[in-house]
């Protein structure tokens, strides 16, 4: 018997409630537990759980890296704010707004540190294949990362650099995820790969769902700030493909807003927002994130084990193609 999206989440949750970095001073600690305690959708974990039922594997052997996933994730998003400079995540205030920038960068730094830790529970058997995996995504993270930094300053990124960067900063960690638990499950080395595969369209589609969600999505489901990667000079596929497609006085527009220095923020984002209606933006980008999903569904498809076994991590699939948070 596998277990539900809800049910993993509600486990997941479990676990994640009873655990403490337990250090001190109580400013250090206090940010860890805010930011796991202030709830996200805990895809990743879930993921990596489901994977390892899929091959016949057990919750509590691979509750461990679930832990460290969902642990890691939640430093680079601490992080993350600092560099995106947003004061909002999860509809809270983010870390270095509520303490300060120094705490900010030290409690995510703890958390790497713990998430290597929980990791380093599971089975011995399986540690040394994971631990190859897991060092590699957590490293490929911190590339990407530099890369979407990077490219706020540079008017040459094309839609191919920007496929790289989301996959450096956010796919391999939905593939990772799933690769690891699909190692925990007993899985063989090309099902294993086949779930990467999967968790990297996923992560592809997902990410340009998390842009369209910045542009266009509702501040309280979304939980964070509408607009801020059109502040930021974000190289999203929004942008990119407006900036690709964008002739005449849309493109000096387009070009001007993004060069202006003392523009107000929300001149900024409506005027931006305005190009993006005119040209069709938001359906040329859904456009694009389907085929994401639907590469994913075709890895998923080659992995060899019974279609029941499948099932919830095709239904996950599926609830986040219309996902709103
Ligand atoms: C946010 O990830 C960072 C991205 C890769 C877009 P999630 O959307 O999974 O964030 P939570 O954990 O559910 O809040
Ligand atoms: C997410 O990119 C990448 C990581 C956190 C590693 P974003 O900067 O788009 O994530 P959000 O939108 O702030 O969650
Ligand atoms: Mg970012
Ligand atoms: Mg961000
Ligand atoms: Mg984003």
């Amino acid at each position: 018997m596998t277990h539900s999206f809800e049910e993993l989440q509600l486990l997941f949750n479990k676990e994640l409630g009873a655990y403490s970095p337990a250090v001190e001073p109580n400013n250090l600690q206090d940010p860890v537990t805010y930011t796991l305690g202030m709830g996200g959708k805990r895809l990743r974990p879930v993921l990596l759980l489901m994977a390892a039922e899929a091959f016949g594997g057990k919750i509590e052997h691979a509750m461990p890296a679930a832990l460290a996933i969902e642990i890691f994730h939640n430093s680079t998003l601490i992080h993350d704010d600092i560099m995106d400079h947003a004061d909002v995540r999860r509809n809270q205030p983010t870390v270095h707004k509520e303490w300060n920038v120094n705490t900010a960068i030290l409690s995510g730094d703890l958390m790497i540190i713990k998430a290597s830790e929980e990791i380093s529970k599971i089975d011995v058997d399986k540690l040394k294949d994971v631990l190859k995996v897991y060092n590699k995504i957590s490293t490929q993270v911190c590339e990407g990362q530099q890369y979407d930094l990077n490219f706020e300053t540079d008017d040459q990124v094309t839609i191919s650099d920007y496929m790289k960067m989301i996959r450096l900063k956010t796919s391999v960690l939905l593939a990772g995820a799933l690769q690891i638990g699909a190692i925990i499950g007993g899985a063989s080395v090309d099902n294993a790969k086949n779930m990467y595969c999967f968790g990297e369209n996923l992560g592809l589609a997902f990410q340009l769902q998390d842009d369209l969600l910045d542009a266009f999505g509702d501040l309280k489901t979304f939980g964070k700030k509408i607009g801020g990667d059109i502040v930021a000079n974000k190289k999203t596929f929004l942008l990119l493909k407006a900036l690709e497609i964008a002739q005449g006085a849309y493109r000096d527009e387009l070009t001007s807003l993004i060069n202006k220095k003392d523009i107000k923020e929300d001149e900024k984002i409506s005027g931006v927002l305005d190009i993006y209606n005119s040209l069709n933006i938001k359906a040329i980008t859904e456009d694009f994130m389907l085929q994401h999903f639907n590469k994913a569904f075709d890895y998923l498809g080659k992995i060899d084990i019974p279609e029941q076994n499948k099932e919830t991590l095709k239904q996950i699939a599926e609830n986040l193609v219309g996902r709103k948070s």
